[in-house]
């Protein structure tokens, strides 16, 4: 019923060069049982979306204001420019070294939403928070307050990502039990706000060391549909075998 969507998120990797060499590698490769896409710097989203013709191709954060005095912003209008329609809000890399919190990124999300740019929004809790056992209380205030404020029939339309910090970049993914289960939390928050039709929709991806051996038994979770995936999105040879993984 949910089409997967399968991201993967560039983080400060890849010249514009290196962006559309990657791109023009891997998009003729995309197939319909996935929507596939990757998140690129701002500089390289110009050239990205030129030469996507299947790829999604993301921003990977933006502000909530549309101009001012903020010093090395990027605004949504000026993504809309160039015909970004995906953006990542709220990764916990942002969260963690510059300061976004989830008032933020309820402001961001509702500013993407209002110019028809897709949020994927990222949630996820702390090692020392899981260890804690607060992974549940945790994520179901950051979909509570990133959530707060919008239309039912947008938030049908947005995507959720899942990630375990101390399941980023780490090797160390979380089990699909575990991945599953907190996926599942998602939805039933999203079911508390929004109603049941709005949840069934919405997409709730996993993302956390996910590689080309891992990603099927993650999508074989019934409420995980795909994945936000770093270092194994970065060379075209794994992202081949992700996306060839899931035909
Ligand atoms: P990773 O990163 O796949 O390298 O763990 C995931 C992410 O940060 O989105």
């Amino acid at each position: 019923m949910r089409k997967p969507i399968i991201v993967g998120n560039w983080k400060m990797n890849k010249t514009i060069a290196e962006a559309v060499s990657f791109i023009k590698a891997v998009d003729p490769i995309v197939h319909d049982k996935a929507d596939f896409g990757v998140a690129t710097s701002f500089l390289a989203l110009q050239d990205s979306v030129k030469a996507a013709k299947n790829l999604i191709i993301a921003a990977e954060n933006c502000h909530f204001e549309d101009s001012g005095a903020f010093t090395g912003e990027v605004s949504v209008p000026m993504l809309e420019e160039i015909n970004v329609k995906w953006c990542i809000i709220g990764h916990s890399e942002r969260r963690q070294m510059f300061g976004d919190t989830d008032e933020a990124v309820n402001k961001k999300a509702k500013r993407l939403i209002a110019a028809h740019i897709t949020p994927i929004i990222c949630c996820g809790e702390t090692l020392a928070q899981f260890e804690a056992g607060k992974t549940t209380q945790v994520v179901s205030s950051q979909i509570e307050n990133c959530l707060a404020g919008l239309a039912g029939a947008d938030v049908a339309r947005l995507v959720i990502a899942y990630e375990p910090i101390w399941a980023i970049g780490t090797g160390r993914s979380a089990t699909k039990e575990i991945a599953q289960n907190t996926c599942a939390l998602i939805r039933s928050e999203v079911a508390k706000m929004f109603g049941k039709e709005v949840a069934d929709k919405v997409r709730i991806q996993y993302g956390g060391s996910v590689k080309p051996e891992n990603i099927v038994e993650y999508m074989a979770e019934p409420d995980i549909d795909g994945a936000l995936i770093g270092g194994a999105a970065l060379k075209v040879d794994s992202f081949t075998a992700i996306i060839n993984a899931v035909k």
